[in-house]
């Protein structure tokens, strides 16, 4: 039974994801604020090292998967806590547990970014490399400087996408699988505090998918866990878009 560390576990696409996972057999170690396994607060460098050791000792020091769901959307109380939880929140996960996932059987590991990484310009952004240096106090404090939490959103997702394609050629060496999957709107708790939002709720509204609908957390679930199952087992280093068509609508020529 390979066991699996989801972060986000409490609610909308992490739930969903847990959910999927234990159908597939998966042993899954939740971690989320609160109602989880492992109770932490991804959005600080404590928290994500208690997460860090808890989930440690609950596998035994052996991971065959890790999904980083947890996530907070445009309207956190702060760009800050963007960056802290949606890119800290994901990449010290990662690094924290490498070396179990080095220990597991056909290890994988899948990181939940967004299609808002596509939209033009976020590659310019100069909070995207202050992220990839790492440097969460000049990133918080570049990102609650920003005018626009959509841009700091945006950036935190199109660096955290970054990390997970740089690692690729050494973590291929190393037998780990890592992928990012980008979901279009999806109908959960983050979505509908957007969509209730005076700033945001119109430009959510306008932003329809070709296929007419916002996803289900469910239809995001379904693609994790196959991504994580050995029916993937060439799928590495792979930015997969599950949106409805929204990036292809965004930018037919590029992929
Ligand atoms: P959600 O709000 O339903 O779930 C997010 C989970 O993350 C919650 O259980 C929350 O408690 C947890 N979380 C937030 N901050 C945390 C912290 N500091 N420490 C520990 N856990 C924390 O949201 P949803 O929609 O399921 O989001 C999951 C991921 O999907 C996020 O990374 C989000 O950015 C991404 N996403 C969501 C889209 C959508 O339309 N719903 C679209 C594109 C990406």
């Amino acid at each position: 039974m390979p066991t699996t560390v989801v972060t986000g576990s409490a609610s909308g696409i992490g739930a969903a994801v847990c959910r999927q996972l234990q159908a597939a057999g998966h042993r899954v170690i939740g971690i989320d604020r609160a109602q989880a396994d492992i109770v932490a607060d991804l959005s600080s460098a404590g928290g994500r090292q208690a997460a860090v050791s808890a989930a440690i000792d609950a596998c035994g020091g052996v991971l065959d998967g890790l999904v980083c769901c947890a996530g907070v959307g445009v309207t956190a109380p702060s760009s800050g806590l963007i960056v802290s939880v949606n890119y800290f929140g994901m990449s010290e996960l990662v690094d924290g547990l490498a070396d179990c996932l080095q220990k597991g059987q056909q290890p994988a590991v899948l990181l939940v970014g967004s299609v808002a990484a596509v939209q033009p310009g976020v590659e310019q952004i100069p909070l995207v490399e202050t992220l990839l240096a790492g440097d969460e106090a000049r990133a918080v404090a570049a990102a609650d400087a920003m005018a626009q939490p959509a841009a700091a959103y945006a950036a935190s997702k199109f660096a955290i996408t970054a990390y997970a394609r740089r690692k690729a050629v050494a973590w291929g060496k190393l037998g780990i699988r890592l992928n990012v999957l980008a979901p279009g709107a999806v109908e959960t708790p983050l979505h509908k505090a957007s969509l209730d939002d005076p700033r945001y709720g119109q430009a959510v509204k306008n932003f329809v998918a070709p296929i007419g609908r916002a996803g289900q957390p469910d239809e995001i679930a379904q693609v994790v866990a196959f991504l994580q199952s050995q029916q993937a087992s060439f799928v590495h280093g792979a930015v997969m878009f599950v949106d409805g068509g929204m990036d292809a609508m965004i930018r037919p020529q590029r992929f």
